[in-house]
C-alpha cells in the first residue's frame, strides 16, 4: 500500500525542476560502482530540469507522471513512451523510473508502474519493456512487478560499457485486471 498522502498525477512543465532533483538524487544514490563516479558527480540537477522541461512539452498526456508528497513536491515519477530502437514485440517502454531515496519501499514505485501502464494500455498500447543495468538491484522490484527477463544487451553509456536486461509485459490489459 501506497505511503498516506501521496498522490499521483500528471506532471506539468512546473514540476520539471523537481523531477530533476529526484532523478539526479536517486542516480547519485543508485549507480555509484555502476556508473562511472565522475559522471556521477558532474550530473546537474539545472541541466537535467531543462530536459524534463522539454519532455514534458513533447510527450503526449500522461506520460510524465509524478507522485507528490504533502510538504515534500516530488518524490517520485516515471516517463513512459513508444519503444525505442529496435522494433520489438512491445509497443511501448518503460524510459525512467525512479522513487526518492527517502520514500523508496512504501509501494510508490509500484503505483508509478501501474499508472504507467493504465496511460498504456488507454492509449492502446497492449504490452511494454524497459532496460535496467543488470547490475542494478532495481531489476527485482520489476520481477516482484510480474516482469518477464527477455533479452540483453551490451551499451556504451559514459565511456563505459554497460549489461542491460530488457523486461516486458506482454499482456498489460491481464496484468492490470489482476492488479486492479
Ligand atoms: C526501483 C524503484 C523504482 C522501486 O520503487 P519502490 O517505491 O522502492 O518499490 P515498491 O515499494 O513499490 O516495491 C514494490 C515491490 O517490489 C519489491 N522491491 C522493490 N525494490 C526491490 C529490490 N531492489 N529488490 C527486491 N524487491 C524489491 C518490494 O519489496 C515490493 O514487494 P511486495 O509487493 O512483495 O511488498 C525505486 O526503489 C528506485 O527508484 N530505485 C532507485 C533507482 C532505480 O534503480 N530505478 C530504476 C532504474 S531502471
Amino acid at each position: 500500500m501506497t505511503a498516506a498522502g501521496v498522490k499521483l498525477r500528471e506532471a506539468t512543465a512546473m514540476d520539471a525542476a523537481q523531477i530533476a532533483d529526484v532523478h539526479v538524487e536517486a542516480w547519485q544514490a543508485t549507480y555509484p560502482g555502476l556508473l562511472p563516479d565522475r559522471y556521477l558527480a558532474s550530473l546537474s540537477p539545472a541541466s537535467q530540469a531543462e530536459r524534463w522541461r522539454e519532455a514534458i512539452a513533447r510527450g503526449r498526456r500522461g506520460e510524465v507522471l509524478v507522485a507528490t508528497a504533502e510538504g515534500s513536491g516530488v518524490i517520485g515519477f516515471v516517463n513512459w513512451g513508444e519503444t525505442r530502437g529496435r522494433k520489438a514485440p512491445q509497443p511501448a517502454e518503460i524510459y525512467a523510473i525512479y522513487v526518492a531515496p527517502d520514500w523508496q519501499d512504501q509501494g510508490i514505485g509500484r503505483d508509478l508502474l501501474k499508472a504507467a501502464f493504465e496511460e498504456m494500455a488507454a492509449a492502446g498500447y497492449g504490452g511494454a519493456l524497459l532496460w535496467v543495468l543488470a547490475s542494478n538491484p532495481a531489476r527485482f522490484f520489476y520481477e516482484a512487478m510480474g516482469g518477464t527477463a527477455v533479452g540483453s544487451r551490451r551499451e556504451r553509456f559514459a565511456g563505459t560499457e554497460l549489461e542491460e536486461t530488457a523486461y516486458a509485459w506482454p499482456d498489460l490489459f491481464t496484468w492490470l485486471s489482476a492488479w486492479r
